[in-house]
């Protein structure tokens, strides 16, 4: 799938990007979408001259959320059919890092869509919330699960139930987000930041990234486990003999991603 109508896609050197693209609608996340994303996704992650991606949406709105038009008359058999929550499931599944580039509103999908990449750059203007409560339902794609994990009960308790929004500044205190520059910025930004990523050992960076996200997920004993395989791993890499004796060269390190 490459002519999309939701998203819009391009290459910044070894980054590529994707813009959510419904500015009208504060880019919702109607299936449409979510598919054109996971498919863009997916293209970058099998594509060996890309190493990082980063996803941005405008400048007022990284994303509100879930497409409320196209959810309100669903039964929870529609909700099942659509496979709703699997498509947000299996951007997880992405194995190359992910910074979601967020200005203005980030809210309810949008929120859970920023949560669910591996850095967030925010501009100044950036919001997160999970509004849910206020149209009856609450946070449907790990909302309560991620932010309460980053957050805290406390925190967590107040945006699921009582609508509280995070400004930029509150969301890097809390550790929600890596860094908060201008709005003319936030894009360079996580461009930048994932050019630098990008150009570092690729396998390294692959299994980096699943150790850190595999503390969300398992016991501090297994993730040591998981964290000391993927390192003696590692040794099986042209890229770890190269790192190493370039460090020995007092070189730079030229990487082979294998
Ligand atoms: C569909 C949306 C939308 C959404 C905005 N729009 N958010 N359409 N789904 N989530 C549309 C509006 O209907 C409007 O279209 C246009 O975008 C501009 O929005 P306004 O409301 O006029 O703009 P503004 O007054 O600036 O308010 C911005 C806003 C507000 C604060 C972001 O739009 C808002 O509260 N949106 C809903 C946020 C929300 O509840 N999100 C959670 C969704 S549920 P028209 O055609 O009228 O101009 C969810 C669950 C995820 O995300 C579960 C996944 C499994």
């Amino acid at each position: 799938m490459t002519d999309y109508t939701d998203i819009l896609t391009e290459t910044h050197g070894r980054v590529g990007l994707v813009r959510l693209n419904r500015p009208k609608a504060m880019n919702a996340l109607r299936g449409h979408l979510l598919a054109e994303l996971l498919d863009a996704l997916r293209a970058f992650d099998a594509d060996d001259s890309i190493g990082a991606m980063v996803i941005t949406g405008s400048e007022r709105a990284f994303s509100a959320g879930a497409d409320i038009k196209e959810m309100a008359d669903a039964t929870p058999v529609d909700l099942m059919n659509r496979g709703l929550s699997d498509g947000w499931h299996r951007i997880s599944t992405i194995r190359k890092p992910i910074i979601a580039a967020v200005s203005g509103f980030a809210l309810g999908g949008g929120c859970e869509l920023a949560l669910l990449c591996d850095l967030i750059v925010a501009s100044e203007t950036a919001q997160f919330g999970q509004p849910e409560i206020t149209i009856g339902v609450i946070p449907g794609a790990g909302g309560t699960q991620r932010l309460t994990r980053i957050l805290g009960k406390a925190l967590a308790m107040e945006m699921v139930l009582n609508n509280r929004f995070l400004k930029a500044d509150e969301a890097l205190q809390h550790g929600l987000v890596n860094r908060v520059v201008t709005v003319e910025s936030y894009l360079d930004e996580a461009l930048k930041l994932a050019g630098e990523i990008a150009a570092r050992a690729p396998v390294a960076v692959r299994l980096g990234k699943e150790a850190v996200n595999s503390a969300y997920e398992l016991s501090l004993t297994e993730g040591l486990a998981a964290e000391q395989r993927a390192f003696y791993l590692l040794f099986s890499t042209e890229d770890q003999k190269e790192g190493m004796q370039a460090f020995v060269e007092k070189r730079a390190p030229a990487w082979k991603g294998k």
